[in-house]
């Protein structure tokens, strides 16, 4: 089956879903396509907030500008930075208009609250569950919005280019260009062809290569690894930014996330003789960036031989404590864990990639007609280590750039007619699912293990010799068979967990979230 539209959205989270927000209604049709129900998203899980800067008595953009380029190391490109940073309160008058509801004080100002790295209390939130809330709201839009067809459950296969042309593409092909994408109806069975003449990616990003992650098991990077198979530019991927502080629940995948703003709120953290220990590593303590909590307690685990530290929030007044983290209270509850008398047991967890989809201040790709929003994207924002609560925010500001210079050009686009459908003739139904799941396992031990919070030159080899098995196994075995989602994400966490690998081994420093044992310094001055 061939469907035709103006626009192709691949992704149906934050970045998603404000993009085809602003481009439809104007004439042009739209296709917006999840592999999920249009509800599960990373974006869901948010729990901190969105940064930006709203209070003018205390705050301005050069102090938002300045904390985002510490956390990065000085690696963020200081244009991305600003245009986040200064597009922000936009941004979010947009969300609100959109129905997305911020907790607000009783004089109608936004309650704030602060995160590790910044020097304000500048986060927006709702409660402890923004994402949800933002999740909630968009979607009320999109399923209301007559100009936007919704396709759940329909997974992308592969983006085309003039490769599915017949013509050699390789990477310094100049003019590579998308003209839309394969995609598995998951009812049906079928891959059918999606033209467009402009496609968006925004399939979040890539925890699930990891065993242990917060995000949810959907994050498998499957639009950085179709740009990549497609020949495009992707950055920054040794960039992968572990959460301090998921919760240590042995068996729970995805982690559940123990968010920043309650160390903002005053939580302290303890080993597990009870003491505290953020002083030997930092002198902004519990609140210092991302990447040195983590690695603190990465540390601190490694030096105790224990599998998780303490978050200690029991010094804290219970009934303030439940009223701002009402859903991680009753979380732990669950779990017979009363936050406001027991410590939360806790540990580091994959959460979030600063790299991904290279692409410029109007999000578009080194792929012509093609344009990346959201976590699979690298805009430049993140450099080494991305700023709490800077993930939203980037990925509505870049979807107002992309929707905004996409409406420029769209004009001078056709849509292509020679396109042939997806071929699988003579392919099988891969008969043993066991076989791509234990593959999988493989791939998140392997990650683990060698391309964790610590790194090494021997770690990353073993990674690499260990990778290239399972990437010759499910080549041969994606060529052979009729393409499911299981194969497909199996394929792509191993083409993620190459790049990662890759761009790890070239770094030779240590820098922001990239530690590696044999070049502790930054910039080999060791
Ligand atoms: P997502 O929200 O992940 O959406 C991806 C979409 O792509 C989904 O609809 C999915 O179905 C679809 N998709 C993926 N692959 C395919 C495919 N092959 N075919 C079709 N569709 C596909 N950031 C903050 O700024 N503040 C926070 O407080 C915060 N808290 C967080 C808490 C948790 C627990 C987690 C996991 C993340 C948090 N983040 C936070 C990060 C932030 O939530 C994400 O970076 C952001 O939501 C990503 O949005 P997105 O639109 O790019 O992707
Ligand atoms: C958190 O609430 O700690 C997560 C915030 C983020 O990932 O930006």
């Amino acid at each position: 089956m061939v469907y035709r539209y103006d626009y192709l959205v691949i992704g149906g989270g934050i970045a998603g879903m404000s993009f085809a927000l602003k481009v439809a209604g104007k004439g042009h049709t739209v296709a917006i396509i999840s592999k999920t129900e249009l509800d599960e998203a990373n974006t869901r899980y948010a729990q901190g907030g969105v940064a930006s800067v709203t209070n003018l008595e205390v705050d301005d953009f050069d102090k938002h500008i300045h904390d985002t380029m510490v956390a990065g190391d000085w690696l963020s490109d200081p244009a991305a930075v600003a245009k986040v940073v200064r597009e922000a309160p936009g941004q979010i008058r947009q969300l609100v208009e959109w129905g997305v509801n911020f907790d607000r004080r009783e004089d109608g100002t936004f309650d704030l609250h602060r995160e590790g790295g910044h020097s304000e209390f500048r986060i927006l939130h709702h409660a402890d569950n923004t994402g949800a809330e933002i999740q909630r709201g968009l979607v009320e839009q999109i399923r209301s919005n007559p100009y936007i067809d919704i396709f759940e459950n329909h997974f992308a296969v592969e983006i085309i280019t003039q490769h599915h042309l017949g013509k050699v593409v390789t990477r310094r092909t100049p003019d590579i260009t998308c003209y839309g994408a394969y995609v598995l109806d998951e009812f049906s069975g079928r891959v059918d062809t999606f033209l467009a003449k402009v496609t968006l990616m925004a399939t979040g990003g890539v925890g699930a290569v990891y065993t242990t992650t917060t995000n949810p098991l959907i994050a498998t990077g499957d639009g950085i690894a179709m740009v990549y198979r497609a020949k495009g530019t992707v950055s920054d991927m040794e960039f992968i930014q572990f959460h301090p502080t998921a919760l240590y629940h042995p068996g729970d995948r995805p982690s559940y996330l123990i968010t920043e703003a309650m160390r903002g709120y005053g939580a302290v953290l303890r080993n597990l003789d009870g003491e505290e220990f953020m002083h030997k590593y930092d002198p902004r303590l519990s609140l210092a960036p991302r990447d040195i909590v983590a690695r603190a307690i990465d540390s601190e685990m490694k030096l105790h031989g224990t599998d998780h530290v303490y978050l200690d929030v029991t010094h804290k007044d219970p009934e303030e404590t439940r009223r701002h983290f009402p859903n991680i209270y009753e979380k732990c509850l669950s779990i017979g864990i009363d936050i406001t008398r027991d410590m939360i047991p806790v540990a580091p967890a994959a959460h979030y990639l600063c790299g991904g989809i290279k692409v410029d201040l109007n999000g578009e790709s080194s792929i012509h007609r093609l344009y990346a929003v959201g976590e699979c994207s690298c805009t430049g924002l993140h450099g080494g280590n991305r700023l709490a609560s800077n993930s939203l925010i980037e990925a509505v500001v870049y979807a107002d750039a992309a929707a905004r210079h996409a409406e420029s050009v769209i004009g001078g686009y056709e849509l292509r007619h020679d396109v042939p459908e997806w071929n699988d003739e003579g392919t099988v139904h891969p008969e043993e699912m066991v076989l791509i799941s234990q593959s999988e396992k493989e791939v998140n031990q392997i990650m683990g293990y060698y391309i964790g919070i610590v790194r090494s030159d021997l770690r990353l080899k073993r990674a690499w010799n260990r990778l290239d098995i399972l990437y010759q196994e499910t080549e041969q075995l994606f060529k052979a068979s009729k393409p499911s989602r299981e194969l497909c994400e199996l394929r792509n966490i191993i083409h993620i967990g190459y790049l990662i690998m890759r761009q790890a081994m070239e770094r030779k420093e240590s820098r922001g979230l990239h530690y590696t044992v044999d070049y502790p310094h930054p910039e080999n001055t060791h």
